[in-house]
């Protein structure tokens, strides 16, 4: 592996000393600036006793109380910003499956910050200036097309804004254009796969070298699946509307071992998900995370309801998060057991003559909850193979996971594609 060191910039330089006194220095200035412009800091601070000024070290953070969803929703739309409105030069909102969404918004300085991260991202991720970048994340309210593209110009790269949905396009794009990256969910990567093998182009034939993919959890399953199949490497990005958008934390080529957070910029911690309780390094929780330099939208200890935990750094000074394995929204409990549908990813993909396409059904038999999972047979898989795949699922949940589900082997190109953000669940219980 070439040394790459010279390539990092500033922030990734710091030693772990300097990064604690910078992000001690920034946190405290931060909190302050969510105190004096945000009433909704001002009051949940008062109420629980605590000042900006008694935050004298890293660990003092856990004094101060969190900050939810629910808050961002109560505040809709522009309760939470901390500078008048006319220095906001950029919304974003989060589309939320159930009632308001939130908004963000972001100052120059802010949207300058978060092209740096996403450019340092790609940069982690192997990308170059000089580069060709394909965004197929969406363009718009979601983060991920417009964070994604001004980080990669931010980078010295040549971006195409495909954003998401008309797939053949998206595939006579990628051969006529010789990206060098593309930056997509997961999910929409298998759709294009599809699409390649639709019009008879060998996906591991094309120019890319290098996929930047997040905005959904996937698996180190999903991960050797898009490898082998495209012939590129595949990281992680990881990031939220909330905090910033994508390029809060991402994967490095050379270690894929999890993913650095952008420390400098926001404030990682663990906890309990249950009692709050700050848990120490290693151990699973919820992320939560405070900004440590915006402006339009600080954010003091929000919960990401994302589930992982915290490691040292490697590739990168900074604290790696382990792959998020799921929400915990998106945690399904089925008679008493809990259960994510990474889990069922994991043993999908690894499951001889099924295509790495499923879903989870959510039913109601006789007051007990029940789960389908929905498997895609591969092109050519006969009934005796299909017979084998359920069988095989249905065991390796039992086993793995310690509860009973019903598998379904349905035709190739049965199962819905993913545009984007693909949900995996659906939930066809009666609403109580
Ligand atoms: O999804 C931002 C983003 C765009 C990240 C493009 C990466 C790439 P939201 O729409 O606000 O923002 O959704 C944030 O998506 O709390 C996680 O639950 C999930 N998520 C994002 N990245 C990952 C990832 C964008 N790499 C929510 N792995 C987060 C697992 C992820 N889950």
């Amino acid at each position: 592996m070439a040394d790459t060191t010279e390539l990092l910039d500033e922030g990734e330089r710091l030693d772990a000393e300097r990064l604690r006194a910078l992000q001690l220095e920034r946190l405290r200035a931060t909190l302050r600036h969510a105190y004096d412009n945000v009433p909704f800091y001002r009051e949940s601070f008062d109420k629980a006793g605590v000042r900006p000024e008694d935050c004298r070290s890293l660990a003092d953070l856990a004094r101060f109380p969190f900050t939810t969803k629910a808050d961002l929703r109560e505040t809709y739309p522009y309760g939470m910003f901390a500078v008048p409105r006319e220095r906001i030069r950029r919304i974003h909102a989060s589309s939320g499956t159930t009632g308001r969404p939130t908004v963000v918004g972001y100052t120059d300085r802010d949207l300058a910050t978060w092209a740096d991260v996403v450019a340092r991202s790609i940069r982690a991720a192997g990308g170059r200036p000089g580069d060709t970048v394909h965004v197929a994340y969406g363009y718009g309210l979601f983060t991920g097309g417009l964070g994604a593209h001004y980080g990669a110009e931010r980078l010295g790269c040549t971006v195409v804004p495909a954003s998401g949905g008309m797939t053949a396009r998206q595939v006579q794009l990628i051969r006529d254009l010789r990206p060098d990256v593309i930056m997509v969910t997961p999910s929409y990567m298998l759709t294009l796969l599809d699409e390649f093998e639709r019009q008879g182009v060998d996906p591991r034939a094309t120019s890319l070298r290098v996929g930047v993919f997040g905005a959904e959890p996937w698996t180190e399953e999903m991960r050797r699946e898009i490898e082998e199949r495209f012939g590129i490497d595949a990281v992680d990005i990881y990031g939220l509307s909330e905090v910033m958008g994508p390029g809060v934390a991402q994967e490095c080529v050379e270690t894929k071992d999890g993913l650095h957070i952008w420390e400098d910029h926001f404030y990682p911690e663990v906890v309990d998900p249950v009692t709050g309780e700050v848990l120490p390094e290693g151990e699973r929780g919820e992320l939560v995370f405070t900004s440590l330099t915006k402006e339009a939208m600080p954010v003091i200890r929000y919960r990401t309801r994302d589930l992982t935990r915290l490691l040292p750094g490697t590739a990168r000074v900074f604290r790696r998060m382990e792959k998020v394995t799921g929400r915990s929204d998106d945690m399904v409990i089925l008679r008493g057991v809990n259960l994510f549908p990474t889990q069922i990813e994991e043993i999908v993909l690894r499951t001889p003559g099924v295509a790495p396409h499923f879903q989870l059904r959510l039913t109601r038999q006789d007051r007990m909850d029940a789960l389908t999972v929905r498997a895609e047979a591969r092109p050519g898989a006969g009934p005796e193979v299909r017979e084998a795949a359920a069988r095989a699922i249905a065991a390796a949940v039992k086993d793995g996971i310690g509860v009973s589900v019903d598998v379904e082997i349905v035709d190739p190109e049965t199962l819905e594609r993913s545009v984007g953000k693909l949900r995996r669940i659906v939930d066809l219980r009666p609403r109580p």
